[in-house]
C-alpha cells in the first residue's frame, strides 16, 4: 500500500508517496544495506512492490524503482531531470574517475560523449576484432590442459590488454597485476562504501580514515599508469586515430581549445575503468552458467563447430552466424548484469509510476531487480539462452532488459562489449571447457560492478 499523506506547501494536494519503510526521525535504515545492498533491495521489492521509498537517515530518503515503464521514464522519456551527481554512489567514484563520461552531467558531458562516440562506432570497432581474438589465444597457448585458474582474474587481464591496444594502443600486459589489484581495493572500498552514512564528506575531508587511505593510494597507482600512456604518446609525437588520439586532438568548435590534463586524465581514467572490468565480470558469468549447464554449452559447442570449421578463430564476419553464443552472453547479463544499479539525482518534483517525487532525490533502477521480474520474465531464475530469439525479444517491452543501460546515457561501449563478449566467449569455448573447482559455493559481491565474490576458481579442460 503507498502512503498518502498531506504536504502543507501544496495547498494540502494529498502526496502519493511510493510505499516502503519510515521509521521515525532520525534513524533510516541505510545500515541494513552494507554487506548486502542487492539482497536488501530485492527484500524491499518483495515486500513493497515496483516502487520503494525507504528513510536512509536522518531527514534523507531513497527510492528504487524496478519496472520497465519506471526504466524509461527515468532514463528516457524525462532523462533531463536525472543527473548522475550528486547521486552519493555516483560521488564516491569521483576521487577516481574524476569527471570523465561516466560521471559528468550536462552541456559539459554532451561535448565530451560526442568527441569520444566516433571511436566506438560500428565499423571502427570491427577492427579491433583480430586484436581481441589474437589476445585470447595468447592466453590460452598458456593455459595447460587440467590446470586450475582464476577464471574471473584471467578475462580481467584479458580485457585490460585489449581495452589498452584498441583504445589508447598501449601493452598493458606488464601492468595488468598492478592496474588489477587497484581496480579491485577501489570496487570492494566503493562497493562498501556507498552504504555509509557521510562517506563522500569523510573521503574528503579525512585523511587519516582507512577507506580515504585506500581510495587514495590506489588512484595514485592508477593516476601513474594513466599519465604513462598520456605522456608516451605526446613524446611519440605519433598521431594515432584510436580513442585516444581523438580525445587529444578534439578542440572546441567555439573557443578551439583542446581538453587540458586534468580531463584528458579523467576520460582515459574512465574508460580503462569502464571498459574492461564489465565486460571481464560479464564473461565470468558466463563461464560459470555454462559449468551449471552442461545443455547449453553442449549447443553452444555445436553451433561453434558448425560456424568455425576446423577450429578457424572466429572474425567480425562470423557473429552473424552466431546467433546462440549471442544469446548466451545476454541470458547470462539478464541474470547477473555487470552494471546491477543505475544511481540518478532527481532535480524538479516528478510523477513516477502514479507515485509522486518530490525534488532533488536519490533514485537507484536495478537492471538486476528488473531482469528477474516476474511479470516479464517467466521462471525468471532459469538459466535460458532462448530468451532472446528474435520472435521473444520482441514480445518484451524495449526496458525489461537493459545491461547497459539506455536512453542518451546509454554506455558508449555496448557494441565493443559485445563484439568482445561474443568473440572472446567463441575462441575460448572452442579451446577449452571450463569446471567449478568442487565444492566452491559462487556468491554475488555487489560491489560496483557485480562479481563473484572470491572470482571464480575453475579448471580448464582442453577440448
Ligand atoms: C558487458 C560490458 C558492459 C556493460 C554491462 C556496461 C554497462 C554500462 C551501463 C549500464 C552504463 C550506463 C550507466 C548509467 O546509466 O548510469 C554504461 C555507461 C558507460 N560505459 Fe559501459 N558497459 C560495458 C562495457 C563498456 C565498454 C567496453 C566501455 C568502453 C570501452 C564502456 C564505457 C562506458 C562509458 C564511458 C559509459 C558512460 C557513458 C555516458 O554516460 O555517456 N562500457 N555502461
Amino acid at each position: 500500500m503507498s502512503t498518502i499523506v498531506v504536504n502543507p506547501t501544496q495547498n494540502k494536494k494529498p502526496i502519493n508517496h511510493p510505499p516502503g519503510p519510515n521509521p521515525p526521525w532520525p534513524f533510516g535504515i541505510i545500515r541494513q544495506f552494507q554487506g548486502r545492498p542487492l539482497a536488501k533491495m530485492e527484500e524491499l521489492v518483495a515486500q513493497y512492490g515496483d516502487a520503494v521509498r525507504f528513510r536512509a537517515v536522518l531527514h534523507f530518503y531513497g527510492y528504487i524503482f524496478c519496472h520497465p515503464d519506471h526504466n524509461k521514464h527515468v532514463l528516457q522519456d524525462n532523462n533531463k531531470n536525472y543527473t548522475k551527481l550528486p547521486h552519493p554512489s555516483l560521488l564516491l567514484m569521483t576521487p577516481i574517475v574524476g569527471n570523465g563520461l561516466l560521471t559528468s552531467d550536462g552541456e559539459f558531458w554532451r561535448r565530451q560523449r560526442r568527441l569520444a562516440q566516433p571511436a566506438f562506432h560500428r565499423q571502427r570497432v570491427a577492427g579491433f576484432a583480430a586484436t581481441m581474438t589474437d589476445a585470447a589465444n595468447v592466453m590460452l597457448d598458456k593455459w595447460q590442459d587440467g590446470q586450475a585458474l582464476n577464471l574471473a582474474e584471467e578475462m580481467m587481464h584479458l580485457t585490460l590488454e585489449i581495452a589498452g591496444k584498441t583504445l589508447f594502443s598501449i601493452d598493458l600486459t606488464r601492468e595488468a597485476d598492478t592496474v588489477g589489484a587497484a581496480f579491485t581495493a577501489v570496487n570492494e572500498e566503493i562497493g562498501t562504501l556507498t552504504t555509509k552514512p557521510f562517506a563522500y564528506q569523510r573521503l574528503r575531508y579525512v585523511p587519516w580514515w582507512h577507506s580515504t587511505r585506500v581510495i587514495r593510494h590506489s588512484t595514485a597507482v592508477l593516476d601513474n599508469i594513466v599519465q604513462k600512456i598520456i605522456n608516451e604518446r605526446r613524446q611519440s609525437g605519433v598521431q594515432k586515430d584510436d580513442l585516444l588520439g581523438m580525445l587529444m586532438e578534439a578542440r572546441d568548435e567555439e573557443t578551439g581549445e583542446g581538453m587540458n590534463d586534468r580531463q584528458l586524465r579523467d576520460e582515459v581514467m574512465t574508460i580503462m575503468l569502464a571498459g574492461h572490468e564489465t565486460t571481464a565480470v560479464a564473461l565470468s558469468w558466463v563461464f560459470y552458467l555454462l559449468s551449471q549447464h552442461p545443455d547449453v554449452r553442449t549447443r553452444l559447442e555445436q553451433e561453434l563447430a558448425e560456424v568455425l570449421a576446423n577450429g578457424r578463430t572466429p572474425t567480425m564476419a562470423d557473429i552473424p552466424q552466431l546467433p546462440y553464443t549471442t544469446m548466451v552472453v545476454e541470458e547470462a547479463m539478464r541474470l547477473y548484469p555487470p552494471a546491477y544499479a543505475l544511481g540518478r539525482f532527481g532535480h524538479q518534483p516528478d510523477v513516477i509510476g502514479g507515485y509522486d517525487i518530490p525534488a532533488n532525490t536519490v533514485i537507484t533502477l536495478s537492471p538486476y531487480l528488473t531482469h528477474r521480474h516476474p511479470d516479464f520474465w517467466e521462471e525468471p531464475l532459469r538459466f535460458d539462452p532462448e530468451r532472446f530469439t528474435p520472435e521473444r525479444v520482441a514480445e518484451r517491452p524495449r526496458y525489461a532488459y537493459l545491461p547497459f543501460g539506455g536512453g542518451p546515457r546509454q554506455c558508449i561501449g555496448s557494441s565493443f562489449a559485445m563484439t568482445e563478449a561474443i568473440l572472446l566467449l567463441a575462441t575460448i569455448a572452442q579451446r577449452f571447457r571450463a569446471e567449478l573447482k568442487p565444492g566452491h559455493q559462487v556468491e554475488m559481491e555487489p560491489l560496483v560492478t557485480l562479481r563473484p565474490k572470491g572470482g571464480l576458481p575453475m579448471r580448464v579442460q582442453k577440448r
